[in-house]
């Protein structure tokens, strides 16, 4: 499967890249604004997959052509920037693509971070109606910390919920949130659902920054 990750130049699209990359042989498509600076980051990504004895398959585009390319467009951007993002690449979206938003969208005051959602309900949502009619969105990866994934020596044991409207597409994020070692997905039910998912995630940074030994926090129900 290709995998196309919009702005997958930053921090949790280099930790999807490469775990997918490590885990997967599914191609990682790392998309950028700029081409360049897509290809120079999948030059380190791959150079770090090398150093381990890893095989891959990670290429850097423009988010355009990474979208043309993927299946999967997982919109990794700040999430002010979600719905432009995917307005830009909608010419190159295919039927049968999926795309996939991690983002929450957050402020941040001298007592820590705070939910802080867009008009149209979740980010996940905005995406939704930036997308064209037929092309699905999910909701998965916003309890994630980059950190987590990035450190490819660090055993994950974490739960990714996965919110949306199309099953078929849910089930393939799902799946593909499972080919990550140590990720367990559950299905935490239609797009509607996901404010509550992406509202988890200041709760982690905020038990970060209060607690000690909990940074980078994963979360594992049971
Ligand atoms: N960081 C985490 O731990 C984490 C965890 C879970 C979910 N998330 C979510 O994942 C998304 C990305 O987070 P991140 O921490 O990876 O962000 P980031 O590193 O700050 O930015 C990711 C990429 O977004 C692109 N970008 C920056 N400004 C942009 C703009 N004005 N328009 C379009 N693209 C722009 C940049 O790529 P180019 O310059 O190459 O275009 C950048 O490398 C966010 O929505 C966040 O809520 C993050």
């Amino acid at each position: 499967m290709e995998i196309a990750l919009l702005g997958g130049t930053g921090d949790i699209g280099e930790g999807l890249a490469l775990r997918w990359a490590r885990d997967t042989d599914h191609t990682i498509l790392i998309g950028s604004r700029m081409p360049e600076k897509a290809r120079s980051k999948a030059d380190a990504y791959q150079t770090q997959l090398t150093e381990r004895g890893v095989e891959h398959d990670v290429e850097g585009y423009g988010n355009e052509e990474a979208a043309a390319r993927g299946e999967i467009v997982v919109v990794s951007v700040p999430p002010q920037y979600a719905s432009d993002t995917v307005e830009a690449v909608v010419p190159a979206l295919d039927d049968g693509d999926v795309l996939v938003s991690p983002a929450v969208q957050m402020t941040r005051d001298a007592d820590g971070f705070h939910y802080d959602p867009p008009a149209a309900g979740t980010v996940a949502e905005a995406i939704a109606a930036a997308a064209p009619a037929g092309i699905p969105v999910v909701g998965a990866f916003q309890n994630l910390a980059a950190g987590a994934l990035t450190d490819l020596d660090n055993d994950l044991a974490a739960d990714v919920v996965v919110t949306g409207d199309d099953g078929d597409a849910k089930e393939v994020v799902r799946s593909l949130a499972e080919d990550i070692t140590g990720i367990r997905a559950l299905d935490g039910g239609p797009l509607a659902n996901t404010g509550v998912v992406e509202s988890i995630t200041p709760l982690l940074i905020n038990l970060a920054m209060n607690n000690e030994g909990m940074h980078d926090l994963t979360v594992r129900f049971q």
